[in-house]
């Protein structure tokens, strides 16, 4: 029996994706752009701790790794750690680490970290207030939470077939992140994915929020 219900993108999925992730043009310029926001937004410096959560192949981290101490690359998908752990051998980025991790299921690491960034990975967690409330325990105090995913949509990004959040409405994100112990929620525009859709190329933005943990 075939069943219609929309599946979860799991970490098999992105398994097969790992390999020509990095060939996707969009995505390196995603990862790019984000950065070059949270560079803008954040003062970063070399002695901050940071979580990259859902690193998919690090497009976001790798980027910002000069300007940060250790980074920890955190992935569900074992895939994508591998080619992570292939980049930081070939460019002998010496402060960056991969973890397999899901905070859904796997106890929190009992490091604390200073920042901690998240690319287009908040649209596939089903609990963004657990999320959120994990994240919260997880930064020092005063340490900066930076999410990037896509505005509120109609559901077309994905198509009916998948299940996941069909992007985030800004102020519904930010009273969720109030909730969860962050303040000083900023958002800004910081990339469009373009995507043909029944023969009709469509924006999908994203945003970058930034928010503390109190100090
Ligand atoms: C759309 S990809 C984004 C990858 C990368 N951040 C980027 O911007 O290119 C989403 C990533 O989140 C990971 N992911 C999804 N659910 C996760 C979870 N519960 N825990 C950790 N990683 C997860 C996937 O394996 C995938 O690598």
């Amino acid at each position: 029996m075939t069943s219609n219900q929309p599946i979860r993108l799991d970490a098999a999925h992105f398994d097969n994706k790992a390999r020509q992730w990095d060939e996707n043009p969009v995505f390196q310029e995603r990862g790019q752009k984000i950065a070059q926001a949270i560079r803008e937004s954040v003062p970063l410096h070399r002695r901050m701790s940071a979580l990259d959560y859902g690193c998919g192949t690090g497009l976001l981290s790798f980027p910002l790794r000069d300007a940060l101490g250790a980074i920890l690359l955190a992935d569900s998908s074992r895939g994508m750690l591998d080619v992570v752990a292939e980049k930081i051998a070939a460019q002998g980025a010496g402060n960056m680490k991969p973890l397999k991790l899901d905070l859904l299921a796997d106890p929190p690491p009992a490091q604390r970290f200073d920042l901690i960034v998240t690319s287009m990975t908040l649209h596939h967690v089903p609990d963004t207030d657990h999320i959120l409330r994990v994240f919260h325990d997880l930064l020092q105090p005063g340490g900066y939470l930076c999410i990037a995913d896509l505005d509120r949509e109609d559901g077309s990004f994905h198509g009916p077939a998948v299940d996941v959040h069909h992007g985030f409405d800004r102020a519904d994100l930010s009273q969720r992140a109030a909730q969860a112990g962050f303040s000083g929620m900023q958002f800004q525009t910081v990339f469009s994915i373009t995507k043909e859709n029944a023969g009709a190329a469509r924006d999908y933005p994203v945003f970058l929020m930034t928010a503390r943990r109190a100090a």
